[in-house]
């Protein structure tokens, strides 16, 4: 096992140091001397050890970073480098990029309702599998007993419904399918496209981990911050579910779960875990839309297979490298922001059964120390949109915190993309993290540039 030694130095400012056998890693947390700083030592050397206690196993390594998916018209995928991950055979992980930017038309079973015509249309900045400017929209009301209740929205002049659905799609085959909403749906939210670089990495976190990180920050923050981890099914595992934590909503646990979805939600083409369109009107192709290839692989095996693939989003390195952003994390975690935005993780080993025995961790995503600065949990800091995708019915007005690895590809930010500016995104911020953004209110104009310099270089 791994031998644990930390110095501290409460009044002057070397390094906090923590050296494991296998791998060694630095944690620099800088104490400022400044008298305001005083009150959060205590909760800062509780999150230290919330690092250690999160990062500390034996044969971690750091996962691979880079935005190495490259969009190009020609021979997509040609220049791509996955994180190692092992191909099915036969598969190529440039054929796997290539289906993943794939435009579609009704011949290949786009629509009837859909969003864009292929996953790279909203995932691709700055590569392919990045997020985007994309929103698109949610919707529902309130039941008596102000339960939310997804919309049902009638097409064609009210000749037929899409009943029980809250995402509404903003693109349609024929006039006579588009959707409008209704004034009874009067709950409606906005929903930034996420990127999912690195998400095979974020698959592989154990159940485990991600329910101590939420009792971790019950005992931060005496239960003030109490991240909310939902049960969510698995659909390619019946009957099984898992800690969700993919979605503005951590509405699945399983990328292939989360990508069924979103194949038909998205683009509306059906596939064998959302094997039924949500309209007939102008639909030509038989359901399911997405069968097997020459491989045995489904178009939506493909996009698993990509994005389990791709590298974590990299820093910036040469800003990173600054005194300004070093300053700036250390305000980062001195004011409390790393209690939700958790800045290091571990996956579970290579060979661990998740999805319920539906997927087995790979050698190339297993035991790797991942800095996604998030905690993949559901929290309310006053931006909840109001609609629910799971029970329970607390979660209408919470939100995952965003990672924020790969932050400098957004300029604009939150679940709505309605802040444009890193500050206001930082002031929107109430409810649960409150105090942090009065923590942060409290900083001088300086260190709150250095504070923007580190989530710059992120
Ligand atoms: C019209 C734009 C659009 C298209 C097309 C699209 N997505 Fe998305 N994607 C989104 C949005 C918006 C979200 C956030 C949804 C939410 O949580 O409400 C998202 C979220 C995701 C996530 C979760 C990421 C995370 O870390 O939480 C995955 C995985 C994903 N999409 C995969 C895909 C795949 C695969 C395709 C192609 C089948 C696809 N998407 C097509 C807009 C799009
Ligand atoms: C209680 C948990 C919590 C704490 C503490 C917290 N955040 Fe957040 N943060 C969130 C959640 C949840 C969101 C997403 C909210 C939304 O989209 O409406 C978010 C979003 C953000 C975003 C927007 C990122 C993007 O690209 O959209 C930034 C920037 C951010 N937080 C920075 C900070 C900083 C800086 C601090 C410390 C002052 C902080 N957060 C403290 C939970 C937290």
């Amino acid at each position: 096992m791994g031998v644990l030694s930390a110095s501290v130095c409460f009044f002057s400012c070397s390094p906090v140091s923590i050296g494991v056998s296998k791998f060694k890693l630095d944690l620099e947390v800088v104490i400022p001397m400044n008298r305001k700083y005083m009150f959060v030592l205590i909760p800062l050397l509780a999150v230290v050890a919330l690092d250690i206690a999160v990062i500390a196993r034996e044969y971690a390594t750091e996962a691979p970073a880079g935005f190495d998916t490259p969009t190009l018209a020609q021979n997509p995928g040609s220049q791509s480098i996955s994180n190692g991950i092992a191909q099915p055979a036969g598969d190529t992980y440039a054929l796997d990029q290539t289906k993943f930017e794939q435009d579609h038309d009704a011949s290949t079973g786009l629509g009837p309702v859909f969003n864009a015509r292929a996953c790279a249309d909203c995932h691709q900045n700055p590569v392919s599998g990045g997020s985007s400017q994309f929103t698109e929209v949610r919707a529902g009301h309130l039941d008596e007993d102000g339960n939310f209740v997804a919309a049902t929205v009638p097409i064609n002049d009210g000749a037929s419904t899409i009943a029980n659905r809250s995402l509404i799609n903003d693109r349609a085959l024929l006039p006579q399918a588009q959707e409008h909403l209704p004034a009874m749906e009067d709950l409606r939210a906005l929903r930034a496209a996420l990127n999912t670089l690195g998400d095979g990495f974020v698959e592989a976190i154990d159940d485990n981990t991600l329910r101590n990180i939420a009792q971790r920050q019950i005992a931060l923050t005496a239960g003030r911050i109490h991240g909310e981890a939902v049960e969510v099914p698995v659909l390619e595992a019946p009957g099984q579910s898992r800690i969700g934590r993919f979605g503005w909503k951590d509405q699945h646990s399983s990328l292939l779960s989360f990508i069924g979805d979103a194949y038909l939600n998205e683009m509306g083409v059906t596939n064998r875990l959302r094997p039924q369109d949500v309209t007939t009107i102008g639909k030509i192709t038989p359901d399911p839309e997405d069968v097997p290839d020459h491989l045995g692989l489904a178009d939506i095996d493909h996009f698993a297979q990509f994005i389990r693939g791709t590298k974590v989003p990299p820093r910036d390195v040469a800003l990173a490298a600054t005194a300004a952003s070093q300053a700036g994390e250390a305000i980062f975690e001195n004011i409390g922001c790393a209690t939700c935005h958790v800045s290091a993780i571990v996956t579970a080993p290579p060979g661990t059964s998740i999805n319920g025995g539906a997927f087995t961790v790979p050698e190339a995503l297993g035991d790797k120390i991942i800095h996604p600065y998030g905690d993949f949990l559901l929290h309310d800091i006053g931006t909840g949109d109001g609609i629910v995708q799971n029970p329970p019915e607390d979660t209408a007005n919470k939100l995952r915190t965003v990672p924020l690895w790969g932050l400098r590809m957004h300029p604009r930010h939150m679940h709505d993309l309605q802040s444009l500016t890193l500050e206001d995104a930082i002031e929107r911020h109430g409810g649960e993290a409150e105090q942090e953004r009065d923590h942060f209110r409290r900083l001088s104009p300086e260190e709150q540039q250095a504070l923007f310099t580190f989530l710059n270089s992120l």
